[in-house]
C-alpha cells in the first residue's frame, strides 16, 4: 500500500521503517528538520514529500506528531476525504483538549472529516515498540485498535501485523477510554498485552464491564 507518515519521530519512524521492510510504499513528511527527514527516508530507503502531496498520494495516512502539531500537520495535509487514517497521537502537552467524557480518538476523527479514521501504536512506548517487534509469534504484543470504519480497521489490522504486532479490535472512537492515556489502574493504556488475554478485555468492554487485571509475563 501507499502509505504516508506525517512526523516520522519516535512511533511514526519505527512505523515506517517496519512497514517499508514489510514491502509498503513509505513517504514520509512534516519537520522542521528537513536535513534529519531526508537523511531518515534515505537510511529506510523510502520518499520525502510535501504532508499534501504525500497524502494525496496514500491510501493510508499515519498521523504520529505531538498533540500540539496536531492543527498545523492537518492543515498541510489538506483533505483526507476517503483515506485511511491512523492516529498514534497522546493528548499530552498544549492544544485544544477533548470535551469532558470524549474520547481523544473522537476528538480527533472530529478534525479529520472525510477521513476513515482509527486510532492505534498510542499505548506502548516507542522504545517498547521497536524492541518487541521482532518477537515470535506467540510472544507478540497487542497493538490497540479502535475506529467507526470497519472495513478501515480490517486494513490498518494487517498492516499492524504487517509491522510485527498483533491487532486488537477494542471498539468504536466513543468506547476506546481503556487505550487512551494517561496510564492508570482499569486500563490498557501503557500495558503489555497478548492475543488471549486482550480479547478478554474486548469482551468486558463491549459489555461494560471493568476490564481484567494488567497480566505479568515472564518471556
Ligand atoms: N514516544 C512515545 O513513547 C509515544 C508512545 C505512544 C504514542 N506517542 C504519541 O505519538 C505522537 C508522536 O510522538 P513521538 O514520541 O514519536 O514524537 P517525536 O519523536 O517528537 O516525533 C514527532 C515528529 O513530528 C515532526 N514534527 C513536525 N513538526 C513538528 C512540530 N511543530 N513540533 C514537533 N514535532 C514536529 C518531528 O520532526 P522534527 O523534529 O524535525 O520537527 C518528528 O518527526 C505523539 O502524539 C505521542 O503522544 C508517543
Amino acid at each position: 500500500m501507499n502509505i504516508a507518515v506525517i512526523g516520522p519521530g519516535r512511533i511514526g519512524g519505527n512505523i515506517a521503517r517496519r512497514l517499508a521492510r514489510a514491502g509498503h510504499q513509505l513517504t514520509l513528511s512534516f519537520a522542521r528538520d528537513e536535513h534529519a527527514l531526508a537523511r531518515l527516508a534515505d537510511e529506510i530507503g523510502v520518499r520525502v514529500d510535501t504532508p499534501a502531496a504525500a497524502v494525496a498520494a496514500a491510501d493510508v495516512v499515519v498521523f504520529a506528531v505531538p498533540w500540539s502539531a496536531i492543527p498545523e500537520a492537518l492543515q498541510q495535509a489538506g483533505a483526507l476525504d476517503g483515506k485511511i487514517v491512523i492516529d498514534t497521537t497522546n493528548q499530552f502537552g498544549s492544544g485544544e483538549m477533548p470535551r469532558s467524557g470524549q474520547t481523544a480518538a473522537a476528538f480527533n476523527a472530529g478534525r479529520m472529516p472525510g477521513a476513515r479514521y482509527t486510532k492505534s501504536f498510542n499505548t506502548l512506548t516507542a522504545a517498547f515498540q521497536v524492541q518487541v517487534a521482532e518477537r515470535p509469534h506467540e510472544q507478540r504484543v497487542v497493538q490497540w485498535l479502535c475506529g467507526d470504519d470497519d472495513d478501515a480497521k480490517r486494513t490498518v489490522a494487517s498492516l499492524i501485523e504487517d509491522a510485527g504486532y498483533v491487532p486488537v479490535d477494542l471498539s468504536g472512537t466513543a468506547g476506546c477510554e481503556v487505550m487512551e492515556a494517561p496510564r492508570r489502574a482499569g486500563a490498557v493504556y501503557g500495558e503489555e498485552w497478548r492475543l488471549p488475554e486482550a480479547l478478554d478485555v474486548v469482551a468486558a468492554v463491549r459489555e461494560g464491564r471493568p476490564i481484567p487485571e494488567t497480566p505479568q509475563y515472564s518471556q
